[in-house]
């Protein structure tokens, strides 16, 4: 069977790389993006190849995302067009009703009236809120404290409902934090763009003690390429790494990596960075683990992979 492939987001950081890595194993690599984060610089290196186009257009135009689907014969949809600036909709929450939540509807709406049967959906450990107890498992009772995790548990509830009606396929990762080339937003970005600024000083919120899993994309876009092709039903995964890299190794990482000797990091005080960021989670990786997946670099590992693509060393 053909692979007619369309990467909804595909402008973005995970995006442009999934497209790119889809085009060693697909007939077809279309990309659609509104451009809210994107940038054309992410896929200028895929535009020579004949399988790959972009279009510049919003998901939730659901005309044209039908005529996307029908022109090019799709037949696996990746879904990863969400608004990825959770701080930017803690000021404005009707962000993630647009961007993140109403995105999947609009595209499981258009799957059912052209008959596509496979979706990757890109979800989040934010679904999951707070740390209480135990670590977090696919089974554990969603509640998400941020606007973007509601509207990635509301999504994830559109999938279910919309596949067991329609007899779709939906592989569903619920990611951590995903670092890489081409970053649009998140710590390491921050740091480093606020650093290119303004060497002498970096002033980081929180203590510096929040501490999170860190994944490179080429191991989450490796596990979503290992799935996807064989996924029947719904599937729901926790995709990530074992260990967590905390800010202020983050910050001292970058500092020496830019090699700025004199930089003074200033830190600010308690654990949280801001309202709705969760300082601490962990989850369990058993169920992807019985894939025969698992992540090829460590949270630190990726950390400083990264910081040195950033900085031009790789
Ligand atoms: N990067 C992470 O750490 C992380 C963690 C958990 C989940 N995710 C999820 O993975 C996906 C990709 O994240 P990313 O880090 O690459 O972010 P990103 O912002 O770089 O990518 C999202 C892309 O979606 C596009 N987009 C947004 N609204 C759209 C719309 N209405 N129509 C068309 N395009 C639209 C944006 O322009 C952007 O290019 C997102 O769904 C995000 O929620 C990312």
């Amino acid at each position: 069977m053909e692979r007619n492939t369309l990467v909804i987001g595909g402008a973005g950081f995970i995006g442009s790389f999934l497209c790119k890595e889809l085009l060693k194993v697909s007939d077809k690599v279309i990309a659609l993006d509104n451009l809210l984060r994107g940038k054309k610089e992410n896929v200028k290196d895929l535009v020579s190849n004949p399988k790959f186009s972009l279009i510049i257009g919003d998901a939730n135009d659901v005309t044209n995302l039908k005529k996307i689907i029908k022109d090019n014969k799709i037949n696996y949809i990746f879904h990863l067009a969400a608004n990825s600036d959770i701080q930017a909709s803690a000021m404005n929450p009707s962000i993630e009703f647009e961007c993140t939540a109403k995105t999947t509807w609009s595209i499981l709406y258009a799957m059912r009236e052209c008959g596509v049967k496979n979706l990757f959906f890109a979800s989040t450990s934010a679904v999951y809120g707070e740390l209480k107890g135990e670590n977090f498992s696919e089974e554990s009772l969603l509640e998400p404290v941020s606007y973007y995790g509601s509207a990635k548990a509301a999504s994830e509830a559109f999938i279910r409902s919309y596949s067991y009606m329609n007899d779709f396929n939906a592989l569903i990762f619920r990611f951590p934090n995903v670092i890489g080339p081409n970053l649009t937003h998140g710590v390491f970005f921050d740091f480093i763009s606020r650093l290119k600024e303004n060497p002498t000083e970096l002033v980081v919120l929180g203590d510096g003690s929040q501490s999170k899993p860190y994944m490179h994309v080429s191991d989450l876009v490796r596990g979503i390429l290992m799935l996807i092709w064989d996924n029947k039903g719904v599937n729901t995964y926790n995709i990530g790494v074992e260990h967590d890299t905390p800010v202020r190794k983050i910050a001292e990482m970058v500092v020496r990596e830019m090699n700025l000797p004199n930089c003074k990091i200033k830190y600010g005080s308690g654990k949280i960075g801001w309202k709705g960021d969760v300082p601490h989670f962990s989850y369990k990786l058993d169920k992807i683990y019985s894939t025969g997946w698992k992540a090829s670099m460590d949270s630190d590992e990726a950390s400083l992979e990264t910081i040195k693509e950033a900085l031009g060393k790789k």
